[in-house]
């Protein structure tokens, strides 16, 4: 196990390295298609030229590290994850999987191994969809599913997706160029922290992913009356703030029932054109709202629209409903999940299976190839924060179950 204690120290150097690269002086925060985005994509380029992989940064800016077999008729085995993050992140959602990859390729071109495939890393450069509130931009494009009408959609500032592209050198209508084609892969592998308590809990290092939940993402808006605050009664307001909290709590009480299988989450709510002696208008709430199984989340997206309805009928706010993203969710390939809970088991570790409540560039992926996850122990499940944390001990754990794994690819 030392070689992999060690091995983790590198990686963990790594990961700091890129935690050092943000938009805002505290705190990590990497958006699509910022300085500090592209600044963490140069990094990982050139640690990827220096590992002895053919690196380059594809159209929309996806950084890609090939290890070609020398067959071109060769299928690719793609190890993956995103260097994007969420506002104030932590330092391993997404950066750990791209590492870990770097890491096991600088291993096989070191031992000169060759597999009879060839091997592509990919960070790629939107998961999480922050900037433009639309989800693996950079995935997509590699899986070939790039929706064009996407280079339409503006950010906070007004800035297209389209400008955003060619501002860091991006070739915005050769997207499709990029794509890895249908039945050219032979598989893909991504490594993630479990976002989730289980692991902690149960005190295992990691943990194989059977399959990723479906999510549909909204924007609603509900539209009142602005007035003023100190002369219109109660009684005669159409206050869409008041509506849009009805509508907020509503949405935890519907999704909360025990065992619903169903999440909800408002993680952005706007007042527009609010001020304290205003009557707010007209508020925009986003709605996330998740579950592995298909007919939950759409009966649960279904039920969360009327709500919205109904607390608009009877306050007297105009409604708009506008599904931004929505996708089905996602199963572990089943030969490639056996290697891997033979890998586990092959490592010394108890094999668990768990679901993904998080989405992952895999969901995209999985549209046009085998994909297989493993999850890594975080500190008490804590994402999306600068508390994320990995232990040394089960990061060495994950490389040994991955490198075990990526040998043994050869039988699928
Ligand atoms: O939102 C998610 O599930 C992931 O962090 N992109
Ligand atoms: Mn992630
Ligand atoms: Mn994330």
């Amino acid at each position: 196990m030392s070689g992999y204690i060690q091995r983790a120290e590198h990686i963990i150097g790594r990961i700091d390295e890129l935690a050092a690269i943000s938009e805002q002086d505290s705190g990590i925060t990497r958006r699509y298609g910022t300085g500090a985005a592209v600044s963490a994509g140069d990094k990982v380029l050139a640690w990827m030229r220096e590992a002895g992989l053919t690196g380059r940064k594809d159209a929309i800016g996806n950084i890609r590290g090939r290890l070609d077999c020398g067959n071109p008729a060769a299928r690719t085995m793609v190890i993956a994850s995103h260097i994007d993050t969420v506002v104030n992140a932590g330092k391993w959602d997404g950066p750990l999987g791209v590492l870990v990859g770097l890491d096991l390729l600088e291993q096989v071109i070191r031992k000169g191994k060759i597999f009879p495939f060839h091997i592509e890393l990919i960070a790629f450069c939107d998961e999480e969809g922050v900037r433009f509130h639309t989800t693996y931009l950079g995935s997509k494009v590699v899986a070939g599913s790039f929706e064009p009408e996407l280079l339409e959609r503006r950010d906070e500032e007004g800035i297209s997706l389209r400008e955003a592209v060619e501002a860091i050198g991006g070739r915005p209508d050769e997207l499709d160029s990029e794509a890895i084609g249908d039945g050219r892969w032979l598989g893909y592998f991504e490594l993630h922290i479990e976002q989730g308590p289980v692991l902690y809990e149960r005190k295992v290092p990691v943990a194989l992913v059977k399959g990723i939940a479906g999510q549909v993402r909204a924007e609603v808006v509900f539209t009142g009356m602005a007035g003023h605050a100190g002369t219109v009664p109660m009684i005669m307001r159409q206050d869409a703030l008041c509506g849009a909290s009805e509508f907020v709590l509503g949405a935890e009480e519907l999704a909360g029932g025990e065992g619903s299988g169903l999440v909800a989450t408002v993680g952005k709510l706007e007042v527009r054109g609010g001020a304290s002696n205003v009557i707010p208008g007209e508020v925009v709430c986003s709605v996330d709202i998740r579950s592995a199984d298909a007919g939950v989340l759409e009966r649960g997206h279904e039920r969360l629209r009327l709500l919205a309805e109904e607390i608009g009928s009877r306050r007297g706010l105009g409604v708009q409903w506008k599904v931004v993203q929505a996708t089905a969710p996602v199963d572990g390939d089943e030969r490639m999940n056996k290697l891997l809970g033979e890998s586990i088991e092959a490592a010394g570790y108890p094999v668990l299976e768990l679901v993904s409540g998080a989405g992952h560039d895999a969901v995209p992926v999985s549209a046009v190839s085998p994909v297989s996850m493993l999850f890594v122990r975080c500190y008490k499940g804590i994402s999306h924060h600068p508390l994320e944390d990995v232990e040394k001990g089960d990061l060495a754990a994950a490389i040994a179950v991955a490198e075990i794994f990526v040998d043994r690819l050869t039988e699928i």
